[in-house]
C-alpha cells in the first residue's frame, strides 16, 4: 500500500483523531498548478470544497459531502476522459488511484449514516493532506502529455489525431506508479 493509501485509511479510524481540535483548510498555492488551466480550475473548486466541508458543523456536512463526492466522480472523469483521448490504456495505475479514492469516499458516507459523524472531517483532512502530491505528480504528468500531444482540455480536441496513434501508456505518463 503506497503512502498515498495509508493517510486515507488513517481517515477511516475512529481512534485517529480523539484529540481533534480546529480542522485545518486548505490554501490554494501556485504549487497546486498543473500546467493545464482547464484541470486547475477543477483542482480549485475541489479545495473549495473540502474547505467548506472543514468550515461546517458535523452534523450538518452530509449535503455538501454529497455534493463533493459527485464533483470528484466528474473530476476524477473528466480526467480519465482526456487519458483514453491520448493514448492511454482504461487500466492505467493513475485511473486505478481514482478508483481507489472513490471507492474510500463513499464508505466514508456509509459509516457517517451508520453514526459515526466525525468521519466526513477527517475524509475531508485526509484529502487535504493527499491532494498536493496526486497534483504534482499524476495530475501534473497528465497536463505535460496533454500539451506535448497537442490535445486542448477546453475543446477535448488534438490538434493532429494522428500524433497518439503509436502512443499506448499503460502507466502514469513520465510519472512513477507508486507516488
Ligand atoms: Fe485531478
Ligand atoms: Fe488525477
Amino acid at each position: 500500500m503506497s503512502h498515498s493509501h495509508v493517510s486515507l485509511f488513517f481517515a477511516m479510524s475512529a481512534t485517529a483523531h480523539t484529540a481533534h481540535s480546529a480542522p485545518s483548510t486548505m490554501a490554494w498555492t501556485a504549487s497546486l498548478q498543473t500546467g493545464d488551466a482547464r484541470m486547475d480550475e477543477t483542482h480549485q473548486e475541489f479545495v473549495d470544497m473540502i474547505n467548506q466541508i472543514l468550515a461546517t458543523p458535523e452534523d450538518q456536512q452530509l449535503p455538501l459531502y454529497k455534493a463533493f463526492l459527485n464533483h470528484t466522480v466528474e473530476h476524477f472523469a473528466q480526467e480519465e476522459r482526456w487519458m483514453l483521448a491520448t493514448g492511454f490504456s482504461a487500466d492505467n495505475c493513475h485511473a486505478e488511484h481514482h478508483a481507489t479514492i472513490l471507492e474510500t469516499m463513499r464508505v466514508v458516507e456509509a459509516h457517517y449514516l451508520d453514526s459515526d459523524k466525525t468521519i466526513i472531517t477527517r475524509m475531508a483532512e485526509a484529502l487535504a493532506e493527499w491532494f498536493p502530491g496526486h497534483a504534482n505528480s499524476m495530475d501534473a504528468g497528465l497536463a505535460a502529455h496533454l500539451k506535448s500531444v497537442g490535445f486542448d482540455s477546453v475543446t477535448e480536441t488534438l490538434a493532429d489525431p494522428s500524433v497518439i496513434q503509436n502512443v499506448t501508456m499503460s502507466g502514469c505518463g513520465s510519472v512513477s506508479c507508486s507516488s
